[in-house]
């Protein structure tokens, strides 16, 4: 039998990005889509390039190293949108501009305020001007999911008319149950036929995101649209890896279709994108969690031990979970043995990067035993965020005698170079640290979270501390995170890391290039 492609549209840097908390720079979002590149994924959404210039730039960045996978940026039907879009994947060597406006009647009502044939109208010129820059352009009818299905018609016919290659139909609220999904899928599948490819984009907001992806699959879309962990607006997209393995793992029910997918690449992708945004996959999650292969019950290890698939459906090595994760450098490892693991684990540096990020793991080998991958992920990921002519922690002394007042002195290198020092008390340790901060610095954060995790494991693990501070009452909280064998040092550069994104956003601060290594 003739197997048909299912194209694999990854948008963890799009609408993964719209998770709370889940913003990444330039440079993290490079190497998630290398990391993409190398998993398999054949449409890597990379932005919004109008939304900022921070997704322009990241976009375009992308667009001139990512050499297999297609880049695109996604675009609302207006001008505007279409040529930024179109500017930053200029140079990509295979580009897409992935045009949409909702078709919904509430949508095109109250949002939009549009009649239905002016939404038709605004689509049409969206998708030929996009066509004037691109040969590959998709329309997305946005709240496909809550649309008349004849309206859907109507405006998939001018869209093909106009050049849309593919034609998404997203259940952008996450509504709709797999039965519906399927008899939307399969009308519309009938109807355009081999005119366009029928993709799916669906919302997990009662949990059906990826149950509805593969319906849509049996009923004749052939791009699934997906995200790494399940990230995404509100409960998240259809998790690219629960689809590929379903389609993998229960290949007697979709014998017909296949996916350019290295399912090797799955364990490492996803632990680079908790490493890099800081969300984790929930333990339990399908696949990925923590727990995914992990037999508690006696009578389930008993079992596994004599036969691993009474309990296993697939083997931890299919998804990339093997051995090699659990293999630990120490501080005799050398600098190939470190490049090596770097590139394994899907980091790209640049030698002066590499050197650097050599000497914090020899630091950090100095004081922790063995070093696990998610320890060289976070070592990694940590120095990303950094900024340039920023505040950086130069020494932190804290004073807590039992029973008295919390107190810190803190040293602070400043944007232009000199050294503070100040001392302060707090209600506790970690509200004196960040109060004796906010007096060295002249800024005042609220802090609005604050999260501590181990990175692997040991007595002696890296703590990793998730802090989101306001540094002004009327705009949101900004994120920071802080890495380091000692909690509270790692708590104090959480918060410095707050502040100078804060202030580089405001344009205060600028990108740092070349980083000088930090201490662990
Ligand atoms: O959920 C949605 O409808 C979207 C579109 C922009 C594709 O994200
Ligand atoms: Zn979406």
């Amino acid at each position: 039998m003739n197997k048909e492609q299912i194209i694999i549209f990854d948008t963890t840097l799009r609408d993964g990005e719209q998770s709370p908390g889940a913003s990444m720079n330039t440079k993290e979002k490079i190497q998630i889509a290398l990391q993409l590149e190398r998993l398999g994924v054949d449409v890597i959404e990379a932005g919004f390039a109008a939304a900022s210039g921070g997704d322009f730039e990241a976009i375009n960045q992308i667009a001139q190293v990512v050499k297999n996978s297609t880049v695109c940026s996604l675009a609302r039907a207006l001008e505007h949108d279409i040529t930024e879009a179109a500017r930053a994947i200029e140079n990509a060597p295979k580009k897409r501009i992935h045009t949409f406006i909702a078709t919904s009647p509430i949508h095109m009502e109250y949002k939009l305020k549009m009649t239905p044939s002016q939404v038709i109208k605004k689509a049409v010129e969206a998708v030929e001007l996009a066509k004037s820059f691109v040969d590959d352009v998709e329309f997305s009818c946005e709240d496909a999911g809550r649309s008349d299905i004849e309206f859907l018609k109507e405006i998939s016919d001018a869209v093909i008319e106009a050049g849309a290659k593919t034609i998404n139909l997203p259940d952008t609220v996450g509504i709709r149950m797999p039965s519906e999904i399927a008899d939307m899928i399969s009308q519309m599948y009938k109807y355009i036929g081999n005119r366009a490819i029928i993709s799916v984009h669906n919302h997990n907001d009662l949990g059906l995101a990826v149950a509805n992806s593969l319906e849509a699959i049996k009923n004749g879309a052939r791009q699934v649209e997906c995200t790494i962990n399940g990230l995404g607006e509100r409960a998240g997209n259809a998790a690219l890896e629960e689809i590929v393995m379903a389609l993998k793992v229960r290949e007697d029910m979709f014998s017909n279709v296949y996916t350019n997918i290295n399912t090797k690449e799955i364990y490492p992708s996803s632990r680079m994108v908790a490493s890099i945004t800081g969300i984790e996959p929930q333990p339990n999650k399908a696949i990925v969690g923590k727990n995914a292969f992990a037999h508690e019950s006696g009578i389930h290890q008993d079992g596994v031990l004599k036969h691993k698939q009474t309990y296993e459906i697939f083997s931890p090595e299919e998804i990339g979970l093997n051995k090699e994760d659990t293999l630990v450098l120490g501080k005799h490892s050398g600098r190939a043995a470190f490049k090596d693991k770097l590139e394994k684990l899907g980091f790209k540096l640049e030698s002066n990067e590499l050197n650097q990020a050599f000497e914090r793991f020899k630091e950090l080998a100095d004081k922790k035993k063995d070093i696990y991958d998610d320890d060289i992920r976070a070592l990694i990921t940590s120095n990303m965020a950094k900024v340039d002519k920023a505040y950086e922690l130069v020494a932190l002394q804290l004073m807590d005698s039992t029973g008295g007042v919390p107190s810190a002195a803190v040293t602070i290198k400043m944007p232009d170079g000199a050294e503070l020092t100040d001392a302060g008390i707090g209600d506790g340790t970690i509200d004196a640290v960040f109060k004796t901060i906010d007096r060295i610095t002249g800024h005042k954060g609220v802090l609005k979270d604050y999260k501590v995790k181990s990175v692997s494991q040991g007595k002696d693990a890296l703590a990793s501390v998730n802090v989101q501070v306001a540094f002004n009452k009327d705009e949101p909280a900004v994120i920071g995170n802080g890495l380091s064998i000692d909690t509270m040092l790692a708590s104090a550069r959480a918060y410095l890391g707050a502040l100078n994104s804060y202030l580089s956003m405001k344009g205060m601060l600028k990108k740092r290039h070349s980083q000088s290594g930090d201490s662990i």
